[in-house]
Order: structure tokens, then C-alpha cells, then sequence
């Protein structure tokens, strides 16, 4: 697959008479993909039924003629205010009850019908008129689902919908009383029409209502996307894209994506830095202006994994962003690498956001490739010379990885809904194992909870996953290599219910856990072989051997051959310890790498990525602060 670069950009916030010498500049610098539309529906649609096409039609023309490929992004994150004069009650409520406003975006209730039926109409017109553009090589449906947390939605029209939706699963109202145990409490329905959304009751709802939520309101997104992707599909070939987030989880990805043709994600490894990483300041000052050496590695492996193999980058960073809590320029370098990054996990194309920073509005302070002077800012001349460098390797064929890491979105609703100790966090567990993993040099797979193959993976991993689907315990069941399990992972009913004989319910796992406690910051447990459990820690009978102990000898970690589970969250040099010893048992080669160096395999090469603030030396090769260096596959 060739490897190439795009930019976004906003017609509509220009003049006319720059449009041509924007695009020629874009061509000259080797983008290949111009992603625009996708916040215009106020200048397709300036009063309700009355359409302006003109402008559009000439800016896909002029982006067209300099021999760009344009995505056309569906506007409907973006409804014009006319639109709340037809749907005052199609706003997003909070969970605090409080109706959310217009003024900036996202302003809209994915259940709301009315809504969704306009933006049917909006996008059938789009297909109609440019499905088979010459120019139209690629369409991005709404844009950041999840952004602004406007997933959940506590909106009259969330509540009905959620009424028919349990209606549809459970049938009757005795089935859904039995799903939820709702004999507790005296919590128990006569009808659905007396179920109301799990806000703002007296104490906590019941977990399984949350579950039911969560899932609802997922399912919410996915029909939403499918109107969409139903239409487009209809109007022509051009592929169908939506632009995920970092650490989104309240919807579940895997499955919206099943209706696009390319999973695409929008990356800011300094913004999100800033505001998701939990590993304290000296960690935040060391990686200030590079990002967490893991993190886009992570959403790579993820949409990767979402695209079924297709993924892109729908916004890179370019410089400093407006929206983290501070908001640092990249070391020289950094863009380069992300970009190179993002190819070496397989990532088709790289785009940025946006070519030229916006003197007004909300984003005024975020940088693009060009100044709002229309001068170069610092990061062109990074993309001009990855554009060169892509004339010498246009390809990197994604390789194949020893080592699965299951990633599942009711996990995540599960444990925010019943974390049981304050941070304990699914994404946060899977990450740890994740980083743990790419620190001994290990190219991962991310696979879904309803994999079902793992054949040509010699370790498995699936920590704190909620419950099995069928296809994943038939994929385990035949799996020769080393499944790591635990904490918590087969530890509910999809009802959210403790399942009967006690956790993990996981094929070829023979232990039990007995009891659960979880830890404060402070208390740790530490482990016979080393390091420590922290934030949680299970009480574990096995009839497996004992592999680790607690101080008091009582079991910590136990498994076969095959199965290997750990009853805690392991702490950094715990979880080292116990991946390299799988790797170890299952004739993997691994590597002990130090700081912000990492390693990604492709089928081809061996790429080098330094985030670490000194320059390192691995294979022979110095590889610089902010610097990527590659080299062929078995060459070292
Ligand atoms: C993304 C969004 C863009 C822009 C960008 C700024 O979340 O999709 O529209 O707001 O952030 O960093």
C-alpha cells in the first residue's frame, strides 16, 4: 500500500481568490489528499431548504484541478442555529439534567429523529452532487464522534428511544427485572414505560441499568453513522472514513466502523499529553514536547484494528493546539516522526490540521502549516521532507505481530461503572500492558473481544476483560500459546451480574477468585518475583500451580503452560517481569529498551523512534532526540 499525505482545510474561511494558489502550494509540497466540509453546512444550507452549491462546486474544482483528491466531509456535526428553530429538544442533555447550548459544535442528540432525518436529507444532496465527482475520492462522516462527551445524552428523546430499545432486547418487563436483579431495592418495573435514564437518582443506579445505557447510547452512534454510510454507499465508490479520537471510548468503535471502508483518527501527542497522561509532572516535563512515547503507538495498533487492516490519520498535530491545559510547540523533528510513526503501523495516509491557522474564532491560537499570514510555520518544511522521503520508500506493508492485546469498549463502560476503587481504569490497565509490552521491543496487535482467530499470535493478552464472547472463548480454547488474563477479566455476566461459580470465567483457567479488594495509593503488595500489585489486589484459590505469592505466601499469580492469571494490577516492574517471562517460554526475542525509545517492525524494516530527551544507540544506529531512523529487516 502506497504511503501518502493530506492536509485540511476550510474554503469557506477564505477568500475566493486565494483557493488556487492554496492548492498549488498544497501539490508543491507533496500532499496528495484535502479534506474540507466538514463544519459548512451554514454555508451549504443558509436557511433551511435554501442551498448554496456554488462555492463548493468551484472550491472541489480548484482543489481537483491542482491534482488533489478531495474528502468530503458530511456536515451534520455542525447544524446551523435555523436548525434549533425546526428541533428546540434536539440539543444534548447532560447527566446533570442540564440542556447543552449552541454556540460552538456537537450540538446535537445522536437519538433525536427528527435531527437524524435531516441529516439524511442533507447527505443524500451531498451524494447526489458529488458521488461521482472526478475530484471526490473519499468521504469523512460527521467528524469526532464522542467529542465534548456528547455520546451520552440524558435528552427527552434518549429517554424514549432507550424505552423501545430495552423493549426490543428483553421483551418483557419480568426479563429485564431478572437481567437487572432489580428484587434489590424494591427496584422492580411494571412496565418500560417507568424506566427512566440512570442519572440523577437518589444513590447510584444499578450497574446493570448503566450497562444497558452504555450500550444503548452506542448503538445510538452506530445507526446514526449508518444512515449516513447507506446513502453514500448508494451515491458511488469513493471510500467511507470517520475521523475517531484519542481515548474515546463511549461508544464502541469496532463495531460503528463496521460500516466504513477506513478507520481514521485524529492525532495531538502533545495536547493529549497534557490532558490523559496520569503518570505525574516529571513524566509530563520529560516528554513535554514530544508526547508519551506509547500513546500514539496505542490508537495506531487500536484503528488499525478498527479499519479491519485500513487505517489513516485524518489530523496531525502541527505545532501548538489551543485546547490542553498548556500548549507547547513540538521539538524540531516531532511532526516527522509521528508521520513516520503512523506509516510504520500501517497508516495508508497522514493529513494535518489544517493548512493555514485561522485568524478568528475558537481555534485562532492552533497552528497549521501555514501562518494566518500566509508565511510557512516551522512544521511545512518537516511534511515537505517526509513528501521526499516517500519518493525513495512510498511503501511500509504493515508486518505481522507475535503478540495480541484484546481492547474491548464494554470493559471500559463496566469498570466506570463499577470501578470498586477510585482509578481503577480499563483503558489505563490495557495501556499499562501495552507499553509494557512495546518496552521489550515487541510489535502488538490489538484485537476485539469477538476476535476470532488467533493463530499467529504466540501471547495473548486480555487484562480486565468484563466477559467473553463466544468467538474469542473458541479462539482461546484452540490458541498453543500463552494467554495472560486478569485482573477482573471474566469476571461478570454481559448482564453485569458476578457469574455463577465465581471468576474468571475464561476457558482453561482452574482458579478462582474469592474475594477482591481494591488499594489506596500507598498500599502496595508486593510480589514474591518482585515489584508489587497496586490499586487492586484479588484473593486467588487455584488448582493451577502457584507461579508468584503475596508477602503472606497466599497465591498472586498462578497458571499452566498455557495459562497465566494474575490476580492484580501489576505494577511497572511486575509487568515486565511477567510478559518477558511469557516471551521468554514462548521463544520470543525481546529487547530491553530504556527511555522514550521504541521500536515497530514492518514486514520490511526495523523503524527507530527517539522520544526520549538523549540521543540512544540500538543496532549500531544513533538515533537522536526527536529523530526516526529505519533499517532493513535483519540487517543489524
Ligand atoms: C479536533 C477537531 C478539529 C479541530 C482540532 C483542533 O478535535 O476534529 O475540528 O478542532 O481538534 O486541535
Amino acid at each position: 500500500m502506497k504511503r501518502t499525505l493530506g492536509i485540511c482545510y476550510y474554503p469557506e474561511h477564505w477568500p475566493e481568490a486565494m483557493w488556487a494558489d492554496d492548492a498549488r502550494r498544497m501539490a508543491e509540497s507533496g500532499l496528495t489528499w484535502v479534506r474540507i466540509g466538514e463544519f459548512a453546512w451554514s454555508r451549504i444550507e443558509p436557511e433551511p431548504g435554501l442551498y448554496d452549491w456554488g462555492w463548493l462546486d468551484r472550491a472541489v474544482e480548484t482543489l481537483g484541478d491542482a491534482g488533489l483528491k478531495v474528502i468530503l466531509g458530511t456536515p451534520t456535526s455542525t447544524p446551523p442555529r435555523w436548525m434549533l428553530d425546526k428541533w428546540p429538544d434536539m440539543l444534548p442533555v447532560g447527566a446533570d439534567g442540564q440542556i447543552r447550548k449552541f454556540g460552538s459544535r456537537r450540538h446535537y442528540c445522536f437519538s433525536h429523529p427528527g435531527f437524524r432525518e435531516d441529516c439524511a436529507t442533507i447527505v443524500r444532496l451531498l451524494g447526489a452532487r458529488y458521488g461521482r465527482s472526478p475530484h471526490v475520492k473519499g468521504w469523512q462522516i460527521d467528524n469526532e464522534y464522542g467529542n465534548h462527551s456528547t455520546v451520552l445524552s440524558f435528552s427527552p428523546a434518549a429517554l424514549a428511544g432507550f424505552r423501545l430499545w430495552l423493549e426490543r432486547k428483553y421483551g418483557n418487563i419480568k426479563a429485564l427485572n431478572e437481567a437487572w436483579g432489580n428484587v434489590f431495592w424494591s427496584m422492580e418495573y411494571n412496565r418500560f414505560d417507568q424506566i427512566e435514564l440512570p442519572n440523577q437518582t437518589v444513590a447510584e443506579a444499578n450497574p446493570s441499568h448503566w450497562m444497558d445505557f452504555r450500550r444503548y447510547s452506542s448503538d445510538q452512534v452506530g445507526a446514526f453513522t449508518q444512515v449516513q454510510t447507506n446513502i453514500l454507499r448508494a451515491s458511488g465508490p469513493a471510500p467511507l472514513i470517520h475521523n475517531f479520537m484519542t481515548k474515546s471510548t463511549d461508544f464502541d468503535h469496532f463495531e460503528v466502523a463496521k460500516n466504513l471502508d477506513i478507520a481514521s483518527w485524529d492525532s495531538y501527542p502533545l495536547g493529549y499529553l497534557e490532558k490523559h497522561s496520569t503518570l505525574g509532572d516529571a513524566w509530563i516535563q520529560t516528554y513535554v514536547r514530544q508526547g508519551d512515547p506509547d500513546f500514539q503507538a496505542f490508537h495506531h495498533d487500536l484503528y488499525r484494528a478498527v479499519g479491519r487492516g485500513r487505517h489513516w490519520i485524518m489530523e496531525q498535530q502541527p505545532g501548538p493546539v489551543n485546547w490542553a491545559a498548556y500548549n507547547p510547540a513540538p521539538l524540531p523533528g516531532m511532526v516527522r516522526l509521528w508521520t513516520w510513526e503512523a506509516y510504520a503501523h500501517g497508516a495508508e495516509a497522514v493529513c494535518y490540521f489544517r493548512w493555514r491557522q485561522a485568524p478568528f474564532a475558537q481555534e485562532q491560537m492552533h497552528a497549521g502549516l501555514m501562518r494566518p499570514d500566509n508565511i510557512p510555520a516551522p512544521a511545512l518544511a518537516e511534511v515537505q521532507a517526509v513528501a521526499a522521503e516517500l519518493k525513495a520508500m512510498p511503501t511500509a506493508e504493515t508486518g505481522a505481530a507475535p503478540v495480541a492485546l484484546v481492547f474491548d469498549y464494554p470493559s471500559v463502560w463496566a469498570w466506570q461503572t463499577q470501578p470498586q476503587g477510585k482509578g481503577f481504569e480499563y483503558f489505563g490497565l490495557v495501556f499499562d500492558f501495552y507499553r509494557a509490552l512495546r518496552k521489550l521491543g515487541l510489535s502488538i496487535d490489538i484485537v476485539p473481544s469477538d476476535c476470532a482467530s488467533l493463530g499467529q499470535y504466540r501471547v495473548v493478552a486480555v487484562p480486565g476483560l468484563l466477559s467473553l464472547a463466544p468467538a474469542l472463548q473458541q479462539a482461546l480454547e484452540v490458541f498453543d500459546g500463552t494467554v495472560i488474563a486478569g485482573p477482573r477479566s471474566g469476571s461478570k455476566t454481559p448482564d453485569m451480574q458476578i457469574p455463577t461459580g465465581l471468576p474468571p470465567r475464561l476457558p482453561g483457567f482452574d482458579c478462582t477468585v474469592e474475594y477482591v479488594e481494591s488499594l489506596r495509593p500507598g498500599l502496595t503488595q508486593p510480589l514474591s518475583g518482585g515489584g508489587a500489585f497496586r490499586l487492586w489486589s484479588e484473593k486467588l484459590s487455584s488448582r493451577m500451580p502457584v507461579r508468584e505469592t503475596h508477602a503472606n505466601g497466599d497465591p498472586a499469580i498462578v497458571g499452566d503452560e498455557k495459562h497465566w492469571y494474575v490476580g492484580g494490577w501489576p505494577d511497572e516492574a511486575a509487568l515486565h517481569r511477567i510478559l518477558q517471562q511469557a516471551c521468554a517460554k514462548e521463544g520470543l526475542p525481546t529487547v530491553e529498551l530504556s527511555g522514550g525509545l521504541r521500536i515497530r517492525d514492518t514486514a520490511t524494516h526495523r523503524f527507530f523512534f527517539n522520544y526520549g530527551p538523549e540521543a540512544q544507540v540500538i543496532d549500531g544506529l544513533e538515533v537522536g532526540v526527536a529523530e526516526v531512523k529505519w533499517a532493513p529487516r535483519g540487517a543489524a
